[in-house]
Order: structure tokens, then sequence, then C-alpha cells
């Protein structure tokens, strides 16, 4: 699938989660303190939870039900209770947007 222009990078604030869908895809964007893009399914593995209403803490986003802490180079959750990655989307910047490819993609764990 090809790149898809979600937002312009500004749009997006530091260490703050937001959702986006494309194509039929929950994801959400996080944007890190060094200005680094990432994005990761949004549905927590281990319940129907948002991860866009979690909390980010260096390069990992925080599930607020549980605490599982996933992170947001690999999908893989960090710590119990979820043990099962969420799927990881490639990001570039272009102009000063961000575009998405809405492939999900299971990276091995790290
Ligand atoms: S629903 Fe996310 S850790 Fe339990």
């Amino acid at each position: 699938m090809a790149f898809q222009r979600v937002c312009a990078a500004d749009d997006v604030q530091v260490n703050t989660p937001q959702r986006f869908e494309l194509e039929g895809e929950q994801i959400v964007v996080v944007r890190d303190s060094e200005g680094a893009i990432y994005a990761i399914g949004d549905k927590c593995s281990h319940g129907d939870i948002s991860l866009s209403e979690g909390f980010v803490e260096g390069c990992e986003l925080e599930c607020w039900a549980h605490g599982s802490k996933f992170s947001l180079k690999t999908g893989w959750p960090q710590n119990l209770p979820a043990y099962e990655p969420v799927p990881v989307y490639e990001v570039k910047l272009e102009d000063g947007d961000i575009h998405i490819d809405p492939t999900p993609t299971l990276k091995e764990q790290n």
C-alpha cells in the first residue's frame, strides 16, 4: 500500500498520542521529545483499549488500563499483562507533513 498524508508534523504535540484511521486501520501516532515520529496499532493487544489514551514514557507507550508499555519502535509490550505485539506502521516526513503506510507490520520481538 502507499503512503498517505496524515497531518502536519506540527499538529502532533510532543509526547501526546494522537489517533488516526487510515484504510480501516486504527493507528496511534507519537512524536517524541527528539522529534522522532512513530506509528503503531492503537488497540492494546491485551484488551479493547485505545493506546492513544495512554502515556508516553521515553520510547514506550503505556496502556492506562493495566500498565503494559509498548515499544514505539517494535510494537512489543515490555511488561505484562500484554504479551503480544501491536502492529507498527512505516512513517515518513515530507515537507513537514507526516505520511504513513497503513500496511500493518508485526516486528520480531526485541
Ligand atoms: S488493556 Fe491494555 S494492558 Fe490491559
